[in-house]
């Protein structure tokens, strides 16, 4: 790739929560002119450009104004969701013999975990790494906050890297034996946020199973094949073709909301899922080490929300790959363990990586 420029991060007030504390937006550049605003309010990328196959440069995700409007009205535009991505049900579960109750936030479930990693001013530290500008976020979550037990210490490092990628990396740590499922939650629109439906972008899901779900959401604990079934993505396919297809599943979230299974090795930096934008001719793939992965079209999306620039974001006008342990795992044994105890570091990483097609 040609280089553009240099690499550089700044740092400007994004002004103030309202509760007095003060908030930064961070610019990252990389060397090919790419670019990324992240917000240590809830560790929120508020704006991302990457070329389409002319190299001409848009704005790849869904974002807010101010950071009133995040405080107030974001439905996890760019946020770290934490401490626990997706829904426990009923807000309860075991752990260590003990019952813990959480509040409910999304019908009588959990969802991300309350007022969560999402709502909270995490601690920045910015510095131009070798890979690229690198933005690395601190927060400790005290014992009983949200809920959960433990005091949680998470470190977040984003990195606009060199090869046009945005690079997360979790780490966390815990004094008692607690729960941790933490994700990234920018909603993509490869052809430009606010340019309409996502339905023409071809998705390739790297995932031959996926964890069904009851009407509020809640895995019923099954594990199936997606063979035969409108979740049966393993070749490239038109995220609308099968997407208002007559299938229980798809009526319960009003089109993907779902959990995959990648079918990479748990634990290892693998490809989970690729996009590509027709018109514009951008790719995206997204790269995890966790187990599974949350897909979801934006179906709650429905046009009242008046995002950057004025767009108005419409009803599947946006895509989220949530890379994380299955949803409600606490309350499953056959799903991988989202258990994090004493003396052990949870390790988390997520590539999204942006080229250009043909
Ligand atoms: C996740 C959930 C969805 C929805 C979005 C945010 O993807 O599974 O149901 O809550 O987050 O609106």
């Amino acid at each position: 790739m040609k280089k553009a420029s240099i690499s550089s991060i700044s740092e400007k007030s994004f002004g103030k929560t309202s509760s007095g504390q003060n908030v930064s937006l961070f610019t990252l550049k990389n060397e090919n002119g790419a670019m990324a605003t992240i917000t240590n309010y809830g560790g929120t990328v508020v704006s991302l450009l990457m070329p389409d196959r002319h190299g001409k440069f848009s704005d790849l995700v869904l974002g807010l104004r101010t950071l009133r409007e995040y405080e107030e009205k974001s439905p996890y535009f760019g946020c770290l969701v934490g401490r626990f991505g997706n829904r426990i049900a009923k807000g309860a579960f075991k752990l260590g013999g003990k019952n813990y109750q959480l509040p409910a936030n999304n019908g009588p479930n959990s969802l991300h975990g309350g007022k969560g990693f999402d709502k909270v001013v995490w601690r920045a530290v910015p510095s131009v790494a070798k890979l690229g500008p690198s933005l690395r976020l601190t927060y400790t979550s005290r014992d009983g906050e949200e809920g959960y037990p433990g005091t949680l210490q998470v470190t977040a490092t984003y990195t606009l890297t060199n090869r046009n990628e945005l690079k997360l990396v979790y780490r966390a740590k815990t004094d008692k034996t607690t729960i941790v499922n933490l994700t990234h939650h920018s909603y993509f629109n490869l052809a430009g946020h606010g340019h309409g439906e996502i339905l023409d972008h071809v998705v390739t899901l790297h995932a031959g199973k996926f964890t069904p779900v009851n009407k509020n959401l809640i895995p019923t604990g099954k594990i199936s094949s997606v063979k035969g079934t409108p979740f049966d993505l393993l070749k490239p396919t038109a995220i609308g073709t099968h997407i208002d297809e007559d299938a229980a599943q798809l009526k319960f979230a009003g089109g993907y909301d779902h959990n995959w299974v990648a079918d990479k090795p748990v634990g290892q930096l693998g490809l989970i899922a690729k996009f590509e934008e027709p018109k514009s001719g951008r790719i995206m793939e997204v790269f995890s080490t966790e187990p599974g992965f949350q897909f979801y079209t934006g179906n709650f999306l429905d046009g009242s929300l008046r995002g950057k620039a004025g767009k108005i974001y419409h009803r599947r006008s946006g895509f989220c790959v949530e890379p994380q342990h299955f949803p409600d795992s606490p309350n499953h044994k056959n799903f991988p363990s989202t258990r994090l105890r004493p003396g052990e570091v949870y390790k988390n990483t997520i590539i999204y990586r942006f080229l250009k097609g043909k």
